[in-house]
């Protein structure tokens, strides 16, 4: 698999959902066209720009200046960085901020941030009069490459993550790369945990390019937009297919399970940022698939070796303050996983690996297996 050395124009990958499908626009300073592709898209549209204190600081003023340009008006409200946004109080507030702006059904809300502005601006664009559009403009790596496509939108519930919610699709998303050259190289690097997924899970070709190529994605070069691209086809084929989660769409869950434990555990604090918890997750769907003798322990390990490569924990004991604080026992593991939506009639559905490149959906997974599995990697 090769990728152009030089940027070029914008990549469009459409997302094919008959009268809902939609593209993702990827490219550097693709965000100076948002007003003009907004305008082109809806005629005559008012909008409301949803965004947090820090993306508002380096995002919202170049956003508005793109849509003023093109004569649409706008407005928009400013929450709180961060998990502690996707509640009930985020949503009074958004809510609230955008029938107060008169967003009415035919305008638009835009999503301006990371994942927690995605899913709560988009979770109230679905509820507001019953259905209002939205637009994504992703500025993290993780919102880029996952949270910003497929629809899935909501706020946590004080019992669990992501437990309020429902699908509702963007009608355009805007991934502007350089957007990213502004994170914090932790905060990109746990972006790039769900990028490694897709190659895990569906793409062992493109998960030998990223072994190889990943220096250039961190750095700004053209490898970054070809792997932003790629990531996305990967999910747009899998959501056009099951945009609901009835079936394949759940392989996108692949490190999860365990990831949103460990997230839980850890007080979805600073310890432990979502795409750390997705990397550890996956290291640990890979070696407990090879436990249960499906995936050989050389993939599982190959697995770990580029993530780790990359500086993402991949063990239990990389969580910030292991040795000091520990982390929960394997039953509190459990029980956590438990309380996640991927659980059915007490049976946990995991994503497991029977290589690098095919990942299956099992429905049946025991829990003493899991548990004893836990245990043992609690106390390596
Ligand atoms: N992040 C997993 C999905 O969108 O299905």
């Amino acid at each position: 698999m090769t990728a152009p050395l030089k940027h070029s124009d914008p990549i469009t990958v459409d997302v094919a959902l008959g009268d809902r499908a939609y593209d993702i626009v990827i490219g550097r300073d693709v965000l100076q066209t948002l007003g003009a592709r907004i305008a082109a898209l809806r005629p005559g549209v008012r909008t409301a720009i949803v965004t947090d204190r820090t993306v508002a600081k380096h995002w919202l003023e170049p956003a508005q200046a793109s849509l003023a340009a093109a004569g649409i008006p706008t407005s928009h409200v400013i929450v709180e960085e961060g998990e502690g946004s996707k509640t009930y109080a985020g949503l009074e507030k958004v809510s609230e901020a955008l029938i107060a702006a008169k967003i009415e059904r035919n305008d638009l809300v835009i999503a301006l941030g990371g994942g927690v502005v995605g899913d709560l601006a988009g979770f109230a664009a679905a509820i507001l009069r019953r259905g209002v559009d939205f637009v994504q403009v992703p500025t993290s790596l993780l919102a880029q490459v996952d949270s910003s496509v497929g629809g899935k939108t909501g706020i946590n519930s004080p019992q669990g993550k992501n437990l309020l919610g429902a699908f509702h699709q963007p009608v355009l998303v805007i991934a502007d790369t350089s957007v990213l050259d502004s994170l914090s190289p932790r905060q990109f690097r746990s972006g790039y945990a769900e990028v490694a997924k897709y190659g895990v899970l569906g793409d062992e070709a493109f998960f030998a390019w990223l072994e190889t190529n990943h220096s250039g994605i961190f750095s700004g070069s053209a490898a970054r937009e070809h792997a932003i691209a790629t990531s996305c086809r990967a999910k747009a084929a899998i959501v056009s297919r099951d945009e609901r989660e009835t079936g394949e769409r759940a392989l996108l869950n692949l490190g999860h399970t365990f990831g949103h434990a460990l997230e839980a555990a850890t007080g979805f604090s600073d310890r432990l940022f979502h795409g750390e918890g997705v990397a550890i997750g996956t290291v640990l769907a890979a070696e407990f698939s090879a436990s249960l003798g499906m995936i050989s322990p050389a993939d599982a390990a190959r697995v770990e070796r580029h993530l780790a490569s990359v500086g993402l924990p991949t063990r239990l004991q990389d969580i910030a303050g292991f040795a000091q604080e520990g982390l929960a026992d394997a039953d509190t593991l459990m029980a956590l996983m438990a309380q996640d939506k991927k659980v059915k009639r007490g049976k946990l559905t995991f994503i497991l690996l029977e290589v690098v490149g095919r990942a299956v959906i099992a429905n049946d997974v025991e829990p003493a297996s899991v548990h004893a599995f836990l245990q043992q990697k609690l106390s390596e």
